[in-house]
This record gives structure tokens, C-alpha cells and sequence, in this order.
């Protein structure tokens, strides 16, 4: 196998994660590129179920899993899902995981800030208040910690120095309560020697993968349309979520990034806030909700639920290069009169076949809906095309006509084995 990015296509919560523990078993790596844990990934294997949020998803069945420069890792939330792994039998250890020097750290004030910036919006974003989103504005204004420092005490404390006296002055100008140095301080020291182990050159590990034939998963988190440059800013998280972002978020060259899969629900969700055009309020919304079990996986946030939108999916196709689309949770519709997909879009009339970039000109715009016929007998766990119902065939090459994409993927269940292959028309 050559190496695959997989990349969410939709809002997030497509299902990568099983994607990715499926395609894990065909290759020698899994290596994480963005986002922290604001990620949910859920993996059921013999009837066990994992929910990872930092660690690659491979390392359930002891793949090597890699955690890339950018990533924003919280030591805390990471230490925590290591030993929620090893309370379910799943040994983490230096020759299962490792981390990047690199990766930006998230920091108990992180969480402080990222409340205190939900709370003066006017409009939320309803981020996931896990910090990521401060921590890399951090890293981006040149005042982080990142994982390295916690080898050299001496340099930790007195980035810790600046960083306090940026965020101080903040909280103070709000009147919010500032944070002390020495506990902040205390606590990374007390968790470095238990990090330091997994520590090492994750750019250099890759490449000499690659010398030697091996094959890679680069499993994203989150999705294009909540990408800091392509999703629909401000509603979005703070990282590359697009395939490029595998490049710059392990130091794999983009020429080495082999084949794009992106990941789409056959309807669609989005938590938080943000626009959601196909979106659907009433009883159908609920049918999917309650069928799909659409809550998050980390904030258990009820999903707001919509039909699959091919103008969303167009668009995330070709900014971030995706080849072939895995399709999940077919079974979901098992039970529907009839299905519906957004073809496109119109204002005053006019037909639109693309996302219009600010949020002041998505006001108005609607969906424009093909219906097909639903099915009565269940794809709950089919294994081959044949094994479907023709009118849930019909439905999967007309998202492949739309969307312009083959469909290669198809899953129709939650056991790692409920996945139909297709060959590429
Ligand atoms: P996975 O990897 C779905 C959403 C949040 C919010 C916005 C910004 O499981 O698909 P953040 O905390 O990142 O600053 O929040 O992004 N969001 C996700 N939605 N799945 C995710 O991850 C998400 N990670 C962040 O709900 O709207
Ligand atoms: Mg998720």
C-alpha cells in the first residue's frame, strides 16, 4: 500500500477513525497531523469500543502511531487516554508511540482562554473548550511551549515567564482571575519524565519509513470544511485539517503524500455553530440524529443533521486533492421513505456551485434537492455491492457522479469488517 491521508470531507465526525483502523492493518504506520484532543475518534474492534482523541488511531491493534509538530497535544488529556488504554489492555509504550519535539503544547490556561472567548462573542463558535484553538494562536505568535521544552527546566520557566506575561495582562484587562506560575510550572515538570520516553524525531522516523518501502496513514481530525484557510472561518478550529496540512504537520514532502481519501457521511453533520446549508430542522433532522447516534463523542453535543450536500463536497474535493471517497454510515438510512442530496445551491434564483466565502452572502442561499427512493431491505452490515439494495446503489453513483469522485469505500456498519470495496469505475 502505498501511503493514504485520510481526510474528513465533511464537518467532522465522518467516521475516519475506523477508516483509519481499517486501512492500519494494510500499512506499518498511523501518524496524527493536526488538532488535539477537540478530536473524537471511535473505533470498535471485537466489540469493544475505543474512543481516541490524541492517540493515532493504529495503536489500538499496536500499530506505530506518530504524533506530528501540528498537533496542539495536551500532556494532561494525553497522559489520561494513555492509561484509559491500558486499563483496556492497549500497552502504549516508546515503540508504539511516538511524539514530536515539535508539537505545540495545550495548557490548562489555554481552556481558560478559549471560555473567556466563547463568553465575549456575540456569535460562539462552540468550540469544543479544550484550548486548541489558543494554543495555536500561541504557536503562531511565537510564544508557545512545545514538547521539547519540558527537557530543559531552566528554558521551560522562562517561556513560561513570557507566556504568562501575555496572557496576564489579558485576563486582567477583563477581570478575570490571572494564573500562578509555580503550579502551571510544577505540573509540566511532574508530567515530563513521563513523556519524555515517547519524545523523539518524528519527521526523521518518517522518512527512513520511507527509504525502507513502508506505507503510512496520515489520519486527519476534523475536516475541510472546518479547516483555518478552507472551512467556513470564522466557524472553524485552528488547524490545517486538508491534506496539505500532513505535509507541514509531520514533515512528510507533499511529492511522499501518495493517495487523498477523504471521508463523507451519506448525510451530513455539523456541531457547533456556523452555516450548514442542506441542514434539516424537523422530524427528518431527528431521524437521523436518533438513527445515526449523532452526538459528539467528546462533548456529547447533540449534531445538528442535514442531508449530504455535493456542492460542500465538490469544493472539499478539489482544495484538498481528495482521489477516492470512502462513504460511511450507509445503514443510517436504512428505514427512510425517501433521501434527499443537495445538488446545488440558489439565491434570488440564481443558481450557485460553490460556497460562497463570507457569511453575510450565505444568508438566503438554499438547498436545491434531488430526491431518490429509500429502501426497505436493511444494508446493515453488507459486505459487497450485490449485497445492496438497488436503490442504495443508485444513491452511491449518484454521489459519485456529483461529487466527481470515485467512491471506493462504502461502510455499513460499526465493526471494522462492515466495509464494501469498490474498484474505481
Ligand atoms: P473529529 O476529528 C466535529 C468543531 C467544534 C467547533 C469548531 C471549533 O472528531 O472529526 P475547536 O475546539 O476545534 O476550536 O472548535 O470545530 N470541531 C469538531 N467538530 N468533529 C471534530 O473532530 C471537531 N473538532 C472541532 O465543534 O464548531
Ligand atoms: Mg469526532
Amino acid at each position: 500500500m502505498s501511503n493514504v491521508v485520510v481526510v474528513g470531507a465533511q464537518w467532522g465526525d465522518e467516521g475516519k477513525g475506523r477508516i483509519v483502523d481499517w486501512l492500519a492493518e494494510r500499512a506499518d504506520i498511523v501518524a496524527r497531523y493536526n488538532g488535539g484532543h477537540n478530536a473524537g475518534h471511535t473505533l470498535v474492534v471485537n466489540g469493544q469500543t475505543y474512543k481516541l482523541a490524541l492517540l493515532p488511531s493504529g495503536v489500538v491493534r499496536g500499530k506505530r502511531g506518530m504524533i506530528g509538530n501540528g498537533v496542539a497535544l495536551d500532556p494532561e488529556a494525553l497522559l489520561a487516554e494513555i492509561a484509559r488504554m491500558e486499563a483496556l489492555g492497549v500497552r502504549i509504550t516508546p515503540e508504539v508511540l511516538q511524539i514530536a519535539e515539535t508539537a505545540t503544547l495545550v495548557l490548562p490556561i489555554h481552556r481558560a482562554i478559549d471560555a473567556a472567548q466563547e463568553q465575549l462573542r456575540d456569535k460562539p463558535i462552540g468550540t469544543t473548550l479544550r484550548g486548541i484553538g489558543p494554543a495555536y494562536e500561541d504557536k503562531v505568535g511565537r510564544r508557545a511551549l512545545r514538547v521539547c521544552d519540558l527537557a530543559d527546566p531552566a528554558y521551560l520557566s522562562q517561556r513560561l515567564d513570557l507566556l504568562l506575561a501575555h496572557h496576564n495582562a489579558w485576563f486582567r484587562g477583563l477581570g478575570l482571575e490571572t494564573f500562578e506560575k509555580a503550579p502551571l510550572l510544577d505540573a509540566l515538570l511532574a508530567m515530563a519524565p513521563k513523556l519524555l520516553p515517547f519524545v523523539g524525531r518524528v519527521w526523521e522516523q518518517l522518512d527512513a519509513a520511507y527509504q525502507a518501502g513502508q506505507s503510512v496513514v496520515f489520519e486527519g481530525s476534523q475536516a475541510v470544511m472546518l479547516d483555518i484557510d478552507w472551512g467556513s472561518y470564522p466557524y472553524v478550529t485552528s488547524s490545517s485539517t486538508v491534506a496539505a496540512g500532513a505535509a507541514s504537520g509531520t514533515g512528510i514532502a507533499p511529492s511522499r503524500i501518495g493517495t487523498v481519501l477523504g471521508v463523507s457521511k451519506v448525510y451530513a453533520t455539523r456541531v457547533g455553530e456556523g452555516p450548514f446549508v442542506s441542514e434539516l430542522d424537523g422530524a427528518l433532522g431527528e431521524q437521523l440524529r436518533d438513527r445515526g447516534r449523532e452526538y459528539g463523542v467528546n462533548t456529547g453535543r447533540p449534531r445538528r443533521c442535514g442531508w449530504l450536500d455535493a456542492v460542500q463536497l465538490r469544493q472539499a474535493a478539489k482544495v484538498s486533492g481528495i482521489d477516492q471517497l470512502a462513504l460511511t454510515k450507509l445503514d443510517v438510512l436504512d428505514g427512510f421513505d425517501s433521501i434527499s442530496l443537495c445538488v446545488g445551491y440558489e439565491r434570488d434564483g440564481q443558481r450557485i456551485d460553490y460556497i460562497p466565502a463570507s457569511d453575510a452572502a450565505l444568508v438566503g442561499v438554499r438547498p436545491v434537492l434531488r430526491e431518490f427512493a429509500g429502501w426497505s431491505r436493511p444494508t446493515q452490515g453488507a459486505r459487497t455491492m450485490d449485497a445492496l439494495p438497488a436503490e442504495a446503489v443508485a444513491l452511491i453513483e449518484a454521489i459519485e457522479a456529483e461529487v466527481g469522485v470515485p467512491v471506493t469505500m462504502v461502510t455499513t456498519g460499526a465493526e471494522r469488517d462492515d466495509v464494501i470495496l469498490r474498484d474505481p469505475a
